[in-house]
C-alpha cells in the first residue's frame, strides 16, 4: 500500500492502520538515531521556509515544546499562542475564525489544543493547510499514543505484536488509554491488564470495541497482580479537571492502593510509562520510582521528539505553500442532519394539533415542560413574534406554534439542545412544506453544541453506525414518531466514513 501522509490532518488514531503505524515508527527511529549518533544537524534544513501555528486553548507543556523543538530540528519555525489570554478568543472569536487567521498568516500546518470534542476535525474542516490534533477534550491525542507506541516499538526489538501491557490510575477520564489500546489493537496477540477502582476503570464500551478488535481485556484485582505479567505498565494522571463534583480526596483516596511505589515495581520487571505530567500532589507515581531503573517516562517523553520530527517531515517535505483564498468551503455552512419526515397532512384537514395556522412554524413532539423555555430561548415576545405553547397532558403532547416563516441553524440548535428529536413543520398557506427531524450530538462537550461556534451539524455512517463527524460518538436516534422507513432513508443518504477531500481545495 502507499503511504503518503503528505497534506494529511492527523485527528484520530483510529485513522492510522498498522501499515502507517509501522512505517511511522520506523522513520522516527531514524531521527532517533541520527539523535544518538550526534547527527541530529543532517537534516536542519529539511523543512526551511516552513512554518508551524501552535494553538493551545489548553496547557501543555510536552506537546507544544515537542512541536516546535520537532520544527526547529528541522529547519522550520513555530509561532502561536499557549493560552487564550492574549489572544481575541477572549472577545469571543470563533474557532473558524481563529484558525482562518493562522492560514491568512501564511502557516503551512498548524497544531492545536482544545477542550471541546470535536473541535479539531472542525479546525481541520475549515483550513486548507494540515492540522495535528494535540488533544480535543477527552476525545484524542493522537501523536501522543504515537509516540507511546513507538516508545514500546524501541523497548521491544523494533516490534509491535505480542505485547503486554498493564494500564494504571484513571482509565475512564483521559484520551490517552482509549487511543492507546485502540493504536495497539492494529497488532497482534495484544494483552490488557489493568487494576483501578470502578469509578477510573476502563470504559466498558471501550473493553467491548477492543475485544471485537480481539484484543485481550484482563481485569486484575491489584497493581502487583497487573505487574506480575506485563512487560510495559502504562500509568496515568487522574484528570481531575474532568471530574466534576469529585474532589481531590475523593480520588486519593481511590487511588490508595493504586499509587505506584518503589515495593511494586521492585518486585516485577516492567518498564513504567506515563504520558506525563504526573500530578505531585496525588503523586500517582512515588518520588522514589523515579530513580529506579523501570522508569522509562522520561525517555518517552523524548521520544514525542523524534515521533514528532518524523511526522511533520513527512507531512510538509516537498509540498508547495498553500496560497491563502480568503474564503470558506461553502460546505462548512450546512449540517447533513435532518430527517426529512413523510408529509401525511395537509394542516386544514388534518385539524389536529397544528392546526390554525395557515403561516409559519409548529415544533412538535417536545419534551413535556419545554415549550416555555424554548419560547424564552428564541425571545419570541421581544421579538414581537407570536408563540402559542402547549402542553396537552391526557394526549402526553407538547408543542408550540409560532408564525416564524422558518427556523435558522442557531435557533434549530437552540430547541434541539432544550428538546432533542423534536418535529419541525414549516407551513405555508395551510400546507406542511418541510417536516424533518433535527439532530444533533449527544455528547455534551461536542464541538457542535456550542451554538456560536457555528459548526454545522454532521453525522457519517461507520459500519451501520450513526457518528457525529466532529466528536465522532455514537448516535441513536430514539424519537418514537419517526419512522422505520424514514430512518432508514435518512442513513443511507449519510457519507460511509468521514470524508476529509471533499474539504480541501
Ligand atoms: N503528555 C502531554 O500531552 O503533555 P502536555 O499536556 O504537557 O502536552
Amino acid at each position: 500500500m502507499e503511504i503518503n501522509f503528505k497534506n494529511r490532518d492527523i485527528i484520530s488514531i483510529t485513522d492510522f492502520c498498522r501499515e502507517e503505524i509501522l512505517y511511522l515508527c520506523k522513520q522516527a527511529k531514524k531521527m532517533f538515531d541520527l539523535e544518538k549518533n550526534n547527527e541530529r544537524d543532517d537534516l536542519s534544513n529539511e523543512l526551511k521556509n516552513k512554518a508551524l501555528a501552535y494553538m493551545f486553548y489548553e496547557p501543555s507543556t510536552r506537546t507544544k515544546t515537542s512541536f516546535i523543538t520537532a520544527m526547529r530540528q528541522l529547519g522550520g519555525n513555530s509561532d502561536g499562542f499557549s493560552g487564550i489570554e492574549s489572544t481575541s478568543v477572549m472577545k469571543k472569536e470563533t474557532i473558524r475564525d481563529t484558525v482562518m487567521m493562522m492560514e491568512a498568516n501564511h502557516f503551512d500546518v498548524i497544531v492545536m489544543r482544545h477542550p471541546l470534542g470535536g473541535s479539531l476535525q472542525w479546525a481541520a474542516d475549515v483550513a486548507s493547510i494540515p492540522v495535528i490534533n494535540g488533544g480535543d477534550g477527552e476525545n484524542e491525542h493522537p501523536t501522543q499514543s504515537l509516540l507511546d507506541i513507538f516508545t514500546l516499538y524501541i523497548f521491544y526489538n523494533e516490534n509491535l505484536d505480542g505485547i503486554s501491557i498493564g494500564f494504571g490510575g484513571d482509565l475512564s477520564h483521559g484520551r490517552t488509554i482509549r487511543s492507546l489500546s485502540l493504536a495497539l489493537s492494529c497488532f497482534k496477540d495484544i494483552k490488557i491488564r489493568w487494576a483501578a477502582e470502578d469509578f477510573l476503570g476502563m470504559p466498558k464500551d471501550l473493553v467491548e470495541l477492543l475485544e471485537s478488535r480481539g484484543v485481550v481485556v484482563i481485569r486484575e484485582k491489584s497493581v502487583e497482580d497487573v505487574m506480575s505479567k506485563v512487560q510495559f505498565y502504562y500509568m496515568t494522571r487522574p484528570q481531575l479537571e474532568r471530574m466534576g463534583s469529585i474532589t481531590k480526596n475523593d480520588v486519593m483516596k481511590m487511588m490508595k492502593k493504586y499509587r505506584i511505589d518503589l515495593n511494586k515495581v521492585k518486585k516485577s520487571n516492567v518498564k513504567l510509562m506515563h504520558p506525563l505530567p504526573v500530578n505531585s500532589e496525588i503523586a500517582e507515581i512515588d518520588y522514589e520510582v523515579y530513580f529506579d531503573e523501570s522508569q522509562a517516562f522520561f525517555q518517552q517523553a523524548e521520544n514525542g521528539i523524534f515521533l514528532r520530527k518524523a511526522l511533520l517531515y513527512e507531512m510538509l517535505k516537498d509540498e508547495e505553500h498553500v496560497q491563502f483564498s480568503g474564503k470558506l468551503n461553502p460546505l462548512l455552512k450546512h449540517g447533513n442532519n435532518k430527517l426529512k419526515r413523510i408529509i401525511k397532512e395537509n394542516v386544514k384537514e388534518g385539524r389536529g394539533f397544528i392546526d390554525n395556522i395557515d403561516n409559519g412554524t409548529v415544533v412538535d413532539h417536545l419534551l413535556p415542560g419545554t415549550e416555555q423555555k424554548i419560547v424564552a430561548e428564541l425571545d419570541l415576545t421581544n421579538r414581537g413574534r407570536s408563540s402559542i405553547p402547549a402542553h396537552l397532558p391526557k394526549a402526553g403532547k407538547s408543542f408550540l406554534k409560532t408564525d416564524l416563516p422558518g427556523l435558522s441553524e442557531k435557533e434549530l440548535k437552540k430547541i434541539t439542545l432544550i428538546s432533542p428529536e423534536a418535529t419541525i413543520n414549516y407551513i405555508k398557506d395551510g400546507k406542511v412544506m418541510d417536516k424533518f427531524v433535527y439532530f444533533l450530538c449527544k455528547n455534551t462537550n461536542c464541538v457542535t453544541r456550542v451554538i456560536n461556534e457555528d459548526v454545522p451539524s454532521k453525522f457519517y455512517d461507520d459500519n451501520g453506525t450513526m457518528r457525529c463527524r466532529y466528536c465522532r460518538k455514537p448516535y441513536l436516534i430514539t424519537s418514537e414518531k419517526v419512522s422505520q422507513k424514514e430512518k432508514e432513508e435518512f442513513l443511507n443518504s449519510l457519507p460511509e466514513g468521514i470524508e476529509k477531500t471533499e474539504f480541501r481545495p
